[in-house]
């Protein structure tokens, strides 16, 4: 799907509901707060949410004295709701528009986290351009924290289908130079209740 399709659909998912109302919608990003603590991230380690939109993620880290945090995604209008619930906080975190498959990463990150946008690439090629950006974007020695659908879990979200994944499907994907530290299964239970089930895996970027 090319960039401006994908940002269409995003940006009208964003306009049409609230950032409660998405199926997505976490109050507490538990999970991923753990993770990130335990592959020993701290305040000081750079810390990227892929797809982040308007997640709650960037205010635990912040909450939390994460000092250098980045939020990147397509939709303008998710990290507007975004900066708006954050105030005068938002000015600590460096904001990105752009598609992860065509991105120009800038500099590096130690922790890459991503929860439920890699499995939107449906396209082997398009996977590959995501990877390539891990690989120009988190530093090595970094980990790269990967949530999708599970095996198990919901043929397509907000209208559009995914490829749901389980860790060794990633490692495939990631290639030799991410080593897999961390997996573990996850129910995610949406506003309306259902239940989702996603997998969250942590790879080791190797020096
Ligand atoms: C299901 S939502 C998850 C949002 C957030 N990670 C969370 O956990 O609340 C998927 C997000 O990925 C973003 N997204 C989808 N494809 C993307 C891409 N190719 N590049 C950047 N962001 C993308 C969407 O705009 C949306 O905010």
């Amino acid at each position: 799907m090319s960039t401006e399709r994908r940002q269409a659909h995003w940006e009208r998912i964003y306009t049409g509901k609230g950032e409660m109302e998405v199926s997505w919608f976490q109050e507490t990003p538990a999970l991923s707060m753990a993770l990130i603590a335990l592959i020993g991230a701290t305040r000081r380690s750079p810390v990227i949410d892929i797809g982040g939109g308007a997640s709650r993620l960037v205010d635990s880290l912040i909450s939390q004295a994460y000092e250098d945090v980045t939020v990147l995604d397509l939709s303008p209008t998710a990290l507007v709701a975004a900066k708006r619930r954050l105030g005068d906080k938002a000015k600590q975190v460096t904001w990105i528009v752009a598609d992860v498959t065509t991105w120009e990463p800038s500099r590096f990150y130690d922790v890459w986290h991503d929860r439920a946008t890699f499995h939107f690439l449906t396209d082997p090629a398009e996977q590959a351009a995501y990877v390539d950006r891990l690989r120009r974007a988190l530093r090595r020695g970094g980990h790269a924290i990967i949530g999708t659908f599970a095996p198990d879990g919901p043929e397509q979200c907000s209208g559009l289908p995914v490829v749901r994944h389980n860790a060794d499907r990633l490692r495939a994907i990631l290639g030799e130079e991410f080593r897999l530290v961390d997996t573990r299964r996850h129910e995610h239970v949406t506003p309306s209740g259902a239940t989702q089930r996603f997998q969250f895996s942590t790879f080791h970027r190797v020096e």
